[in-house]
């Protein structure tokens, strides 16, 4: 009997270390892994309805709640009144207005001449990395900058780009790194703003210094800084630099915005530059007009005096949580903005801990291998603005009895770094 083409293609993807790593623990642990969960309700407060339970969410990347605000819901209504579903065209073609205005709003709000939007960050990175480069340049990335980033890396290596690593927010290596890379005619340093596995942040002083030295500009991927971090939300960079001479800022407008999409931040002159040079941007479609309406949204939100009572809210949770899982012993990871992660170590205790809160009626995200190393797994908790104080606290109730359930590492010893 022959073998068809699609089989062995199949069989052949099966082979793949990874698909071999993650369906021996869809085999394990069939009703731990908490994956491809499907969603029947989602309420004001974080309350989801999954699997037949109503369990509070800490998984969530909508920081400040925006989802569920009324004048948000509303002009992406009224953007489909007025410009339908979508647009379905390159933006090299054609832009609807609401693209142009949302633009402006952006780069008024984040303090930059010029914003482009891309319709994800993913999209923005694979796009604009390769495009920034040539030849007789250098690429260099943190060894833990986001898979996107990554990704994109591998095109401009793909085009003849020298592409290196350096450690792990290490200014000292960053500098060794551009030292060794020989002669080039500009160098580009790619990083994280906020690490969304951890919640740390990056020395972006000392690593923008090295670069100004180096003839390098900064590339900073702020995903989950956009409208979270930083005066009125603006991110990771002008609150560190006080300015943009030296960066390219991407953010996301799919996180704390609570809409779709991501931008880069930058001077008219690159956002000219980068639509003639971005493949994503030329040969992609754009961000759906609606959202685009609701984005204008945001940026007044994040503009007016009620964004600090939202930031409050959202840091009295952050604290909160905080305090009391170091109060519990957990080795906790971040802090310093909506993500924390909790060291479990193992990928099966992960998992199992995972499950345990859930529940107890909290979900949170169990993170292994490919997003942390081997056996380096944690539970990672994003809070909300919209969290409700009593969840906060059972939730840290929650974490107690999962403590004295399971056997969970002391301290960090494991170096997270996650896979490339
Ligand atoms: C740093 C970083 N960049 C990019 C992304 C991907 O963003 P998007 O979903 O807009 O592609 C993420 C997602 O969490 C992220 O953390």
């Amino acid at each position: 009997m022959s073998v068809s083409p699609m089989h062995n293609l199949a069989a052949a993807i099966h082979q793949h270390s990874l698909v071999r790593f993650l369906e021996h623990y869809v085999r394990e642990y069939p009703d731990a892994l908490l994956k491809d969960l499907v969603v029947d309700h989602l309420g004001p407060n974080r309350e989801m309805d999954v699997n037949g339970r109503r369990v509070t969410n800490f998984g969530s990347d909508s920081f400040l709640g925006l989802d569920q605000d009324p004048r948000v819901q509303a002009a992406v209504a009224h953007g489909v009144m007025r410009w339908g579903a979508h647009n379905g065209a390159s933006r090299v073609f054609a832009s609807v207005r609401s693209n142009e205005a949302a633009e402006v709003k952006l780069a008024s709000w984040l303090g930059t001449e010029a914003a482009l939007i891309y319709p994800s960050v993913t999209l923005a990175n694979v796009g604009a990395l390769p495009g920034l480069v040539s030849k007789r340049d250098v690429l260099i990335l943190d060894e833990h900058a986001h898979n996107s980033m990554q990704e994109g890396a591998k095109i401009a290596q793909a085009n003849g780009v020298r592409v290196a690593m350096f450690s792990h927010a290490d200014p000292r290596d960053l500098d060794r790194v551009l030292a060794e890379a020989g002669e080039y005619r500009v160098a580009l340093v790619a990083i994280d703003g906020v690490y969304s596995m951890t919640g740390t942040l990056p020395p972006l002083a000392e690593l923008n210094d090295v670069c100004l030295k180096r003839n390098a500009v900064l590339y900073v991927d702020d995903a989950h800084g956009t409208a979270v971090l930083g005066r009125k939300g603006r991110g990771t960079v002008l609150d560190a630099l006080g300015n943009y001479d030296n960066v390219l800022v991407v953010g996301s407008l799919s996180k704390g915005f609570s809409c779709f999409g991501a931008f880069i931040g930058c001077t008219h002159e690159f956002k000219w530059l980068l639509k003639l040079r971005s493949s994503t941007f030329i040969f992609g479609g754009p961000v759906p007009p609606p959202y685009l309406d609701a984005v204008c949204t945001v940026c007044d939100i994040l503009n007016s005096t009620e964004y600090e009572e939202i930031r409050a809210r959202l840091e009295r949770n952050v604290k909160h949580l905080a305090t009391g899982a170091n109060e519990l012993g957990l080795v906790v990871l971040g802090g310093e903005t909506p993500i924390l992660s909790i060291l479990t170590g193992d990928e099966d205790v992960t998992f199992q801990a995972g499950r345990f809160l859930f529940e107890k009626g909290y979900y949170v995200q169990s993170v292994t291998f490919p997003a942390v190393p081997y056996h380096a797994g944690v539970l990672r908790i994003q809070v909300n603005a919209n969290h409700q104080p009593a969840a906060v606290a059972g939730l840290l109730a929650a974490l107690g009895d999962m403590q004295r359930r399971f056997v969970l590492p002391t301290t960090r010893g494991i170096h997270l770094r996650p896979a490339a």
